[in-house]
């Protein structure tokens, strides 16, 4: 187990922002969890943690964390069941995702491949439910293994008790606080049932040559992901800032009477998702910025850190875009990063 105080997570988290924990502590093992979880009820009672991943959906309002951050650094993957079509993946939590869905694609199993690219860690994919380009995780994961943290037994969810819906789940409410997930077993296919029809994803696939393959969606992927989303390496960032908001049609189609062109995704028979990207553009702000805050220039729905920004920045300019979209078309839209206090 490793233990740092007053550590800098300026490197550990994507937005980039110069941020002390005063305990960050990382654990290899089931064991070494229940072990920490224990400690933690003894020695840091009064002291809030969180648990964090690859930091990519996070947002520190302020600059010093008081309490503890723990890291999962539990890797490995087996195949735990197989049969004629699909096979079942045990994953650590501490796996890098794309480190994941590239041994996926290498090995001819289907799934991942629309999910390329995404940035963060095994554990953080089954609390986000991350999507991309139709696909969102719940619909592959077959169950969550977790330790509860107050007595450290193991607990397994079923997805049906993860509570997915579109970038939620059970552990995003109070569940997160009580569970904290170890390991996640994924259902991949032998043969792939590919997911063509959302975006770009055909037509980078003809400019790529047209062969439908594995590697072939997952390069295509990873082209447009490249070219619309900023590289956290170069510039701050924890991806979507925003959750596409779901509305009524109604809602859809009184902005259709002035808007015509507004994008949609059916969502059932009575609601719609609209591209917050989108609604975020038409107020103006693709490209502005606020302090050392800015809407990314090729994707509105990023909020970037031009260098050196502050929390309190980023959370001015979401401020002031959701302000913008509220006014201009009546719609609530909501952080999908997680901002820790
Ligand atoms: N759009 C604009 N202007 C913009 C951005 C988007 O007009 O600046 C409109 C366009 O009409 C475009 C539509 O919005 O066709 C949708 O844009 P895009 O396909 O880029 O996807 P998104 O809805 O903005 C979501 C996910 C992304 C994921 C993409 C692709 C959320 C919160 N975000 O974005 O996920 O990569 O779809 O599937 O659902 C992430 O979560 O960090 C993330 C990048």
């Amino acid at each position: 187990m490793k233990h740092c105080t007053d550590y800098s997570l300026k490197s550990l988290h994507t937005f980039g922002m110069d941020v002390k924990a005063a305990h960050w502590v990382e654990y290899a093992s089931v064991s070494e969890l229940r072990t920490l979880l224990m400690f933690m009820k003894t020695e840091w009672a009064k002291l809030p943690w969180i648990h964090i991943g690859g930091g990519c959906n996070l947002l520190f309002a302020s600059d010093y964390y008081k309490g503890v951050v723990m890291h999962s650094a539990i890797k490995g993957w087996q195949v735990v069941h197989e049969d004629d079509t699909c096979l079942h993946l045990r994953v650590g939590a501490g796996v890098v995702w794309d480190e994941l869905v590239a041994y996926t694609v290498s090995q001819g199993w289907g799934g991942m491949e629309n999910l390329s690219l995404i940035p963060g860690e095994v554990g953080a994919s089954a609390v986000q439910n991350i999507g991309a380009y139709g696909v969102e995780v719940k619909d592959l994961i077959v169950e969550v293994e977790t330790v509860e943290t107050t007595l450290g037994q193991p607990y397994v969810f079923s997805v049906k008790e993860c509570g997915y819906a579109y970038r939620q789940s059970a552990f995003k409410g109070p569940l997160g606080k009580r569970f904290v997930i170890t390991h996640v077993t994924y259902r991949l296919q032998k043969k792939p049932l590919f997911h063509l029809d959302y975006g770009n994803i055909r037509a980078e696939l003809e400019h790529m040559g047209g062969e439908v393959s594995l590697e072939n969606v997952r390069q295509a992927v990873i082209n447009i992901r490249e070219s619309k989303l900023p590289d956290p390496q170069v510039v701050g960032n924890a991806g979507s800032f925003f959750m596409n908001p779901v509305v009524s049609r109604q809602v859809m189609e009184r902005i259709r009477e002035d808007y015509p062109q507004v994008p949609f995704y059916e969502v059932d028979d009575e609601r719609v998702k609209i591209p917050a990207g989108w609604m975020i553009e038409q107020c103006g702000w693709k490209g502005r910025s606020l302090g050392r805050a800015a809407v990314h220039d090729k994707q509105a729905l990023v909020l970037v850190n031009l260098g050196g920004a502050t929390g309190r920045e980023v959370m001015d300019l979401s401020e002031a875009v959701r302000h913008d979209v509220r006014e201009k078309f009546g719609v609530e839209i909501y952080p999908e990063v997680n901002i820790i206090s």
